[in-house]
């Protein structure tokens, strides 16, 4: 009896020390090696008219080929499940990290998103995201994440 109680306390232990591991921690400032988007696409905002809960619907569950928030994180830090596999500088972006997103646009945002990432090919080009679609995400991240 009192055996199986100390098993049943390590299995826990173990389990908890495993899952602690596995959660990546959000990083801030967080070291970025992006490409600038060309100086028009850069100060393009169409984030006005976009929606916001059409975005918010793309980035959490029905993007292709992937959810951001797959990488980039339900609250958007950049400790998504599959984010844990890359490392700083080619980590996905923590939107919620004032001191490193205060360099990044909208249009910026806009660009790599339709464009992927030379510096990181994980951070793929969404061509099956119509433009609207892609300014929807950046109103919602935006808005929700960078204030
Ligand atoms: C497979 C993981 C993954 C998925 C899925 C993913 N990203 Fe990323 N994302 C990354 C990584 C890694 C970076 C960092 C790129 C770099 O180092 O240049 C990044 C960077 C970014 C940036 C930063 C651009 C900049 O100039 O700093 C934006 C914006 C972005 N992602 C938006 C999105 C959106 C929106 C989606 C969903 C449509 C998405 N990402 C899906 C991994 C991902």
């Amino acid at each position: 009896m009192k055996k199986q109680f100390v098993l049943f306390v390590a299995v826990i232990f173990a389990l908890a020390m495993a899952s602690s591991a596995y959660a990546a921690k959000a990083e801030c400032p967080q070291p970025r090696k992006t490409a600038k988007a060309p100086s028009s696409d850069f100060k393009k905002d169409k984030t006005k008219k976009a929606n916001k809960a059409n975005g918010k619907k793309l980035f959490q569950k029905t993007a292709k080929p992937l959810a951001c928030a797959q990488c980039h994180g339900k609250k958007g830090d950049g400790t998504g499940k599959l984010g844990a596999a890359f490392k700083s500088p080619k980590a996905p972006r923590n939107f919620t990290c004032k001191a490193t997103m205060k360099k990044v646009s909208a249009g910026q945002m806009f660009w790599i998103i339709k464009n992927g990432s030379k510096n990181q090919p994980a951070m793929v080009a969404h061509k099956k995201l119509k433009d609207k679609e892609i300014w929807d995400i950046v109103k919602y991240i935006r808005e929700d994440f960078m204030k």
